[in-house]
């Protein structure tokens, strides 16, 4: 069983849409059993994949004392989409830094007795929890479950200057999970333009594992409002064809330096 985080503080990078079309493609291309977890106050993807939160939520569970991760496990939730279960977010995740877990820092390791427990159980291949543009207690909490983080990125001049501020994302998530692994940035919604193209070129640069970009598909919106995942609504479009060729670079490791 492999957990991992899709992380990146900066709001929309396609951080959600990553986790979507990842754990799709795992379950229906590989027949892998994949397990998201939505660290996210926003709730996308409990919203997408039909989660109700009253069903268990990570903010109860992330509340709850440690039980060697069965409560958590207790509310997990299937989806509407055959091969991928949830663990669902809640509006109230984002309550969380102002009570508990800040309260008791033991309880940032919930999730990570919740993937011990469930390695133990074989239950799942993959876990893949979705972060939100914060360093909260969920993300903290992911970051410490997690084998690897996956950085998703935009290439533009915003993200550009910002890449001393990513440098010291991967640190603080080391100094969260030491073990923790950058299994690769993932550079999102690429065109082509000289600009991204240079962004792209000082990103592979920095010494950091990149992945092969996302080409930016106008499907992808649409994929949100269908509520199916690239596979299913538009698998040739240039990002369904992306997510594909990406997740079988993530499954034999992860990107090249
Ligand atoms: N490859 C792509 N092509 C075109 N649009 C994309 C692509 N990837 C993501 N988007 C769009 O970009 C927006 C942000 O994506 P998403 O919600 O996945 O980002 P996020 O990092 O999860 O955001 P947040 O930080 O708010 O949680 C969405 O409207 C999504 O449809
Ligand atoms: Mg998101």
């Amino acid at each position: 069983m492999r957990t991992s985080a899709i992380c990146n503080q900066k709001g929309g990078v396609a951080k959600s849409t990553t986790v979507i079309n990842m754990a799709a493609i795992l379950a229906r291309d590989y027949g892998k059993r994949v397990l998201v977890v939505d660290g996210d106050s926003q709730g996308n993807l409990s919203e997408f994949f039909g989660a109700d939160p009253k069903n268990g939520n990570l903010a109860e569970v992330l509340r709850h004392g440690r039980d060697e991760g069965l409560f958590a496990i207790a509310s997990i939730q299937p989806t509407n989409f055959a091969g991928v279960d949830i663990l669902a977010s809640a509006d109230d995740l984002m309550d969380l830094d102002l009570t508990a877990a800040k309260e008791d820092p033991d309880k940032g390791e919930i999730l990570r007795d919740m993937t011990i427990k469930l390695a133990e159980l074989d239950q799942y291949d993959y876990i893949l929890v979705g972060c939100p543009p914060a360093f909260n207690a969920a993300a903290t909490a992911a970051l410490v479950a997690a084998d690897d983080v996956i950085i998703p990125i935009k290439l533009d001049a915003f993200s550009l200057r910002g890449m001393a501020n990513l440098m010291r994302q991967v640190s603080n998530m080391r100094r969260i999970n030491p073990t923790l692994r950058v299994s690769g940035i993932l550079p999102t919604m690429w065109y082509k333009s000289s600009q991204i193209m240079d962004a792209e070129q000082q990103l592979r640069g920095s010494g950091l594992p990149v992945y092969p970009h996302i080409r930016r598909s106008d499907k992808v919106d649409d994929m949100t409002f269908d509520q199916q995942p690239l596979l299913e609504c538009s698998p040739r479009s240039a990002a369904g064809v992306d997510y594909r060729r990406f997740v079988r670079q993530w499954m034999g490791g992860g990107a090249d330096v």
